[in-house]
């Protein structure tokens, strides 16, 4: 497996996540309840695995690599990337704090808070992995080629390991599967 190939797949599992939230922030918008411990599994996934461990391969193996390479940090495609992460960023914690306001029966304030949040992140993500995919690793495999891409997988297994821990991509993508079963049935 390449390294383009591994981020494509993982943008397969974070597009799901968004089908979630999108469907969630619609149940939120016609008043139903969503479990706290849900919208929490969520965010961990958010957090945990688009932001941590996906973001983490671009930020400090890919990106690095692409630079190297020559292209600008700054300007173009790596700088519009690197500005949305940031923007993704704080989406995620304005949705933490909303949900740590979040009380049964309590004020509506939070939810709407949460539900607003949650569909800018999806907006912005969907079209940011989008343009990943189309152009940026288009890039990526024509400049870098295959031997290096292979080579970079196993810096990004090593990564995935030291900072998420053996087991928790599988969990996650039992959370995926566990939560598509419930809210996009
Ligand atoms: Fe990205
Ligand atoms: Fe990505």
């Amino acid at each position: 497996m390449t390294a383009t190939e591994d981020l494509r797949a993982e943008h397969e599992g974070i597009l799901r996540m968004l089908a979630i939230l999108e469907a969630v922030a619609v149940r939120l918008g016609d008043g139903k309840d969503v479990p706290a411990e849900h919208l929490a599994g969520m965010l961990d996934f958010l957090k945990t695995f688009a932001d941590k461990c996906h973001h983490g391969k671009e930020e400090d193996i890919l990106f690095p690599a692409l630079e190297a390479a020559g292209l600008a940090r700054d300007s173009g495609p790596i700088g519009v990337m690197l500005r949305e992460h940031t923007i993704g960023r704080g989406h995620i914690r304005a949705m933490a704090l909303a949900l740590e306001l979040m009380e049964p029966g309590g004020a509506r304030a939070p939810v709407e808070s949460f539900r607003a949040e949650a569909l800018a992140y999806v907006e912005l993500l969907a079209q940011h992995i989008a343009k990943e995919n189309n152009v940026l690793f288009v890039m990526a495999e024509r400049l870098l080629g295959e031997d290096a891409l292979t080579r970079m997988h196993g810096a990004f297994e090593r990564l995935e390991r030291e900072r998420i821990g053996p087991g928790r991509h599988e969990a996650f993508h039992a959370m995926l599967d566990d939560y598509s079963a419930q809210y996009l049935a």
